[in-house]
């Protein structure tokens, strides 16, 4: 039976609120043993002085790309930029070409992901058909292939009489619809937040109240369905408060944040850099500050990547033309340690939302240590750092903000299902 020793770390396991020193036992694909100085003959070592050591991170919201735009990104080439960051699972949103809106579609990601992918992928399927906002799919046959959720990120669905039937319909499968919340009205042409820095750029604005009005719209549609509903990419303090308060009042809501959206604002737009460029976009800084204190306190669930990948020739266009989104894999982790070392978040509760409450909104395994458990672990040196050059990463596309920059942390190993996927002096291991 294969062994893994991973030995020396700080062992994060936000399910039993554990954090302390210890070697980590891997057998058989499962975590058999936490202690200190454990000896085991015959096992790999792999040394995590220095290093943190938790449950995998789980992405609760990418784009993979496949079927349909494979130049941007692949299940493969995906897989393995997640791993490289971390993330021992990740769910793949449906605005494919063609959309996840079929059964079939659904069975072809499982079985791409099973065959070329070293993390978990967790296909989320279409709430309507094409994405058009107006016939919903077949939510029991998607979510009887292994659709982990319903959402048509990307869109908002703009008719609220399909909306609530979407939320009626979700509850029969039991699984969360995730809204991305953007009333295209009120974007109109707007491809930055709309403010001083709009003005500056002499770009059209896309307000902030645009994302407001959509959220509470949902809210008030989770309240009388009874449905989970689950906020994409918050970024607004409008859209933070209001979640904050349906949840006061009881309504069935989860959120989740972007590394981009807790630590950048839309000045990083000032140079036109497209690579800034995302739906919703970066705002103020009043508007940042909410964000990360809705992940304190607990309002916001879940950091989420909204891994977006685009090829250069899309990106490098004039900024009104180049489509939203930036990739985040490889840099989350490095990104969001920020909150750590501002002493907003514990370690163990930046894990937490990067890994335990992502599984418990998904209902996925993973997010905890057990003893049993299979084994997806990452080992995260906080201190390293390193440059971030998306050239020598694993994503096909490069669009970063942070390409070039100097980042603090970096993940030493990810494992999936026991196996070693990824080692930072040895690349990708799997499949
Ligand atoms: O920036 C974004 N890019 N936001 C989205 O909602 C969609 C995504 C994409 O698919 O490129």
């Amino acid at each position: 039976m294969s062994r893994i020793l991973i030995r020396g770390g700080r062992i994060l396991d936000p399910s039993v609120n554990r954090d302390e020193p210890g070697d980590l036992l891997i057998e058989g694909g499962v975590i058999a043993e936490i202690a200190a100085n454990l000896e085991v003959p015959g096992s790999e070592v792999i040394d995590a002085a220095g290093a943190w050591v938790s449950p995998g991170f789980i992405d609760m919201h990418s784009h993979l790309r496949e079927p349909g735009q494979e130049y941007k990104e692949d299940i493969a080439s995906g897989g393995r930029s997640a791993v490289a960051g971390g993330f021992t699972a990740v769910a793949c949103m449906a605005n494919t070409h063609p959309a996840n809106d079929d059964p079939a579609m659904t069975n072809f990601i499982l079985d791409r992901a099973l065959r070329d992918s070293p993390a978990r992928v967790y296909p989320i399927a279409a709430a309507t058909m094409g994405l058009e906002g107006e016939v919903m799919t077949e939510m029991v046959a998607l979510v009887a292939a292994g659709a982990v959720a319903f959402s048509d990120d990307g869109k908002t669905i703009t008719d609220s009489g399909v909306m609530r039937r979407v939320l009626e319909y979700s509850r029969l499968v039991g699984v969360p619809v995730i809204v991305h919340c953007e009333d295209r009205a009120l974007v109109g042409d707007g491809v930055v937040n709309e403010g001083p820095v709009s003005t500056r750029l002499g770009l059209p604005g896309n307000p902030a109240v645009a994302e407001t009005v959509h959220i509470q719209r949902d809210l008030l549609l989770a309240e009388i369905t009874g449905a989970e509903l689950h906020v994409a990419h918050v970024s607004t303090a409008g859209g933070v408060e209001a979640i904050r308060l349906a949840r006061e009042r009881g309504i069935q809501v989860t959120a989740e944040v972007t590394p981009h959206h807790l630590t950048l604002t839309d000045e990083a737009l000032l140079g036109f850099d497209t690579h800034a460029k995302v739906a919703p976009p970066l705002r103020s800084r009043a508007d940042v500050r909410a964000c990360r204190d809705g992940l304190v306190d607990g309002t916001i669930d879940a950091i989420a990547t909204d891994h977006a990948p685009h090829a250069l020739h899309e990106k490098e266009l004039e900024f009104t033309s180049a489509p939203p989104g930036m990739i985040g894999f490889e840099t989350a982790a490095a990104v969001v340690l920020d909150l750590v070392r501002s002493g907003e978040l514990t370690p163990l509760e930046l894990v937490r939302r990067m890994s335990t409450h992502p599984a418990q909104i998904l209902r996925r395994p993973g997010g905890t240590l057990s003893i049993g458990s299979p084994a997806d672990v990452v080992v995260l040196d906080p201190e390293r750092r390193w440059t971030y050059d998306p050239v020598k990463g694993y994503s096909k596309s490069r669009n970063s903000p942070w390409a070039g920059e100097t980042l603090t942390g970096r993940v030493v190993a990810t494992l999936v299902d026991g196996r070693l996927a990824y080692h930072v002096d040895r690349g990708i291991l799997l499949p």
